[in-house]
């Protein structure tokens, strides 16, 4: 049974999102392109795709950090750039953002403290007598202690610090966090930990996530549902079993065979589809399906028109003319 209940308000809706960045003077990078999904309450969407496709700037536009150019983000029903500014003073406390760098998201010349504390301080939630208690409780939350509250975080390892970024997060109480590829940045032996411990959190604390990641292995164990993103536009999404059983899209299917598989027996019968050639450029990006160049399966169609989202039940939904 799946926990996520598609009847219920969407916690985030994301209507037609567009974003652009003017690059020159004809020239319009299209980083983000007519991406519409929700995410529901208590859920983890992993969202996936190559360098540059547009994860993180989805994840920007969501958490108010960069108005999209074009579209509606609503949270818990009200669009999130059209907040009254109580609304929105809320808003900063119940969503929040990890982000893909724990060296360069952490305030060098600020304690572990200092970092922890500024937005509980922001937010008015403790005396300055709690909030010692408050940041220890924290901090032993995420596996760090009271003797880390008065260090600068450049005297931490890489996983220590995507741990005090965790616990800056969870400081004011969100009810949904943004984890821009949390573990890229970390060692292979420190990822499993930091998935486990985001985990965790989310049971205890009841918490919903969009978890950013580059491939499809990362968000397997963690998503309840996977969106796959192909230079700005969403190709394909399914409730997560759904999707790696039987995925439609060329491009999640590509994805899918690239990554290994421990038995070797099943490693023998799949067969590796190889993405030929590079990403093209998301500047000035012709009308039609963005995979054409690289697809095995491209007809003239793919090259002159765009393909729009097709509901396949299930909740299941891909962009492709073929299908
Ligand atoms: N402020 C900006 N100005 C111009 N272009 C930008 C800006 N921010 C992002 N881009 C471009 O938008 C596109 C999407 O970038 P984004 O950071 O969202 O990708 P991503 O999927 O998160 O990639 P990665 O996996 O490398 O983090 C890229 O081509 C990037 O160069
Ligand atoms: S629309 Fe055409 S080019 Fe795009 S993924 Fe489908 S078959 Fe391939
Ligand atoms: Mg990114």
């Amino acid at each position: 049974m799946s926990k996520v209940d598609y009847t219920s308000e969407p916690l985030v809706r994301v209507e037609d999102m567009s974003k652009f960045f003017q690059v020159g003077r004809h020239a319009t990078l299209k980083a983000v392109n007519n991406v519409s999904f929700n995410i529901y309450k208590g859920e983890t969407v992993g969202l996936v795709g190559e360098s540059g496709c547009g994860k993180s700037t989805t994840g920007r536009c969501i958490v108010k950090l960069d108005p999209p150019t074009a579209g509606h983000v609503y949270y818990d029903g009200k669009d999130i750039y059209k907040m009254s500014s109580a609304e929105h003073h809320q808003f900063t406390a119940d969503v929040q953002m990890i982000f893909q760098n724990p060296y360069a998201s952490l305030n060098p010349r600020m304690t572990v403290k200092d970092i922890v504390g500024e937005g509980m301080r922001l937010h008015g939630k403790y005396s300055n007598a709690e909030l010692d208690a408050k940041i220890e409780e924290l901090l032993n939350r995420v596996g760090l202690g009271k003797d880390h509250m008065s260090r600068f975080s450049h005297e931490f390892s890489g996983g220590q610090r995507q741990r005090i970024g965790i616990a800056r997060a969870l400081s004011v109480d969100p009810k949904f966090i943004v984890c821009d590829e949390p573990i890229s940045a970390l060692d292979v032996s420190i990822q499993a930990q930091v998935i486990n411990m985001l985990k965790n959190l989310q049971d205890e604390l009841g918490l919903t996530y969009l978890f950013i990641a580059h491939d499809l292995s990362v968000v397997k164990y963690i998503s309840d549902r996977v969106i796959v993103m192909y230079l700005g536009n969403i190709v394909e999404q399914a409730p997560a079993e759904e999707l790696y059983a039987n995925p439609l899209h060329p491009y999640t299917k590509a994805l899918l065979s690239s990554i290994p598989v421990a038995d070797p027996n099943i490693a023998k019968s799949r067969k590796r589809i190889p993405i030929k050639g590079e990403i093209p450029s998301p500047i000035n990006p012709k009308e039609r399906c963005q995979f054409a160049d690289r697809c095995p399966y491209a007809t003239e169609k793919c090259q002159k028109e765009v393909p729009q989202q097709k509901d396949f039940g299930n909740h299941h939904y891909a962009s492709c003319h073929i299908l």
